[in-house]
């Protein structure tokens, strides 16, 4: 298996026991997770996505991580995501997104 570039992590509020209730799901997770997948194929990026538990930055969640650069990121909508995907795209990161 090749390594791809860019590893990016959504919080999908998974909790060690039971269904995921957490904040992040409310607030619509589990459809970024659809679109940051096409916004990925539009831009033709070496990345993957998976879904995570908590991140434990809930109250500024829906939120996900780029790794390598380990970028956090908060808030999300999906003009938001795209801002970060085109981003991505020329290696930068999206300053006033970032939470840390
Ligand atoms: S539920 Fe997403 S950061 Fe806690």
């Amino acid at each position: 298996m090749k390594k791809p570039k860019h590893h990016i992590f959504i919080c999908n509020s998974f909790r060690l026991s039971g269904e995921p209730q957490g904040v992040c799901n409310k607030k619509g997770a589990p459809g970024f997770m659809q679109y940051v997948e096409e916004g990925i194929l539009d831009r033709g990026l070496d990345a993957m996505v998976s879904s995570t538990g908590c991140l434990k930055v809930c109250d500024r969640g829906p939120a996900m991580v780029v790794y390598p650069q380990g970028w956090w990121y908060g808030e999300l909508t999906e003009e938001r995501v795209d801002e970060i995907l085109d981003a991505l795209q020329e290696g930068k990161a999206v300053e006033e997104y970032l939470l840390c």
